[in-house]
């Protein structure tokens, strides 16, 4: 192995100590930071990301609630239990769990929430916001591997940097992240028709398009930075990124594993959000 491994566990864990120091400090001044985690359906996904969700909230000190609802849930409940959240002070971050069962207009319900408890990043607010050079919250993922890339200094400015996805919560946000950092970005996705073009001449690659070993050892430059956020679920049902790592592991200079990766990371950051979502509280009222 040639690469240098970024490891998201032991990262994550220096994060979630920052943040339990700040969430005692805010509970002292009986501020108590709080998160509030919505799931709707019984995806077995989301449920195992719900939960530890809320583990991280309870080993590092937040207030926590995690609402249950069955797939049959009325969009107009949910937009209740939402505008009641939004009024209440305990709550300082609201995260709807996605996907949502597929009747639910996913954007109604994402506009729902508060700007201010959007922990997510995911209202057009903050979309908006990124876009426009003076973010409020980032969404989780592309914020973990902010953290990560600065863990091991790895230099952004002038560098040639390649998305690959183009989702909401991840590629989209992860491009303007890398792009206020000072990089050349290339957003690839689904119709780019030759990726390796693109990649091979990038220092680094965030690999978010949700395909398992997508990108392989040919389409990766010497010492290049390679972020794996894919979790792929193997035939075998073992967990794999977008990234061949074995393969990939020879000619990078950084890679993140899967798992161990950016998935711990993206936990940390959402404790991070609902420390900053309760300062800002804090702030406005004293
Ligand atoms: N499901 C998978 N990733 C995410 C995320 O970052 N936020 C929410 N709300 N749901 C998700």
């Amino acid at each position: 192995m040639t690469a240098q491994l970024i490891n998201g566990s032991t990262l994550s864990k220096t994060v979630c100590a920052e943040v339990a120091m700040r969430a005692a400090a805010l509970t002292k001044k009986g501020h108590q930071p709080g998160l509030a985690v919505i799931l709707v359906g019984d995806d077995p996904a989301s449920r195992v990301y719900v939960r530890n969700k809320i583990k991280a909230c309870q080993e590092s000190g937040l207030y926590s609630i995690c609402d249950r609802y069955p797939a049959t849930l009325p969009e107009a409940e949910l937009l209740a239990r939402i505008d009641a959240l939004n009024h209440d002070p305990a709550i300082h971050g609201i995260l709807v769990q996605l996907p949502l069962p597929s009747h639910f207009n996913r954007r109604a319900i994402i506009e729902a929430i508060s700007p201010d408890k959007d922990v997510d990043g995911l209202h057009t607010v903050n979309a908006g916001a990124l876009m426009s050079g003076a973010p409020r919250f980032l969404p989780c993922t592309p914020y973990g591997v902010m953290r990560m890339l600065t863990a091991v200094q790895i230099p952004l400015e002038g560098s040639q940097a390649v998305v690959i996805g183009c989702s909401e919560s991840v590629g989209k946000p992860m491009a303007f992240v890398l792009l206020e950092a000072g990089a050349t970005v290339t957003l690839c996705h689904r119709q780019t028709r030759d990726l390796a073009l693109y990649t091979r001449s990038a220092d680094l690659i965030v690999a978010a398009a949700g395909h398992p070993k997508l990108l392989t050892a040919d389409m990766v430059k010497t010492g290049a930075a390679v972020i794996d956020v894919g979790i792929n679920r193997t035939a075998e049902g073992a967990l794999c990124g977008d990234v061949d790592f074995d393969a990939v592991k020879e000619i990078a200079g950084f890679i993140t594993p899967v798992p161990g990766g950016v998935g711990p990371m993206t936990i940390s950051m959402l404790l991070v959000n609902t420390i900053q979502a309760a300062q800002r509280t804090l702030k406005t009222y004293s």
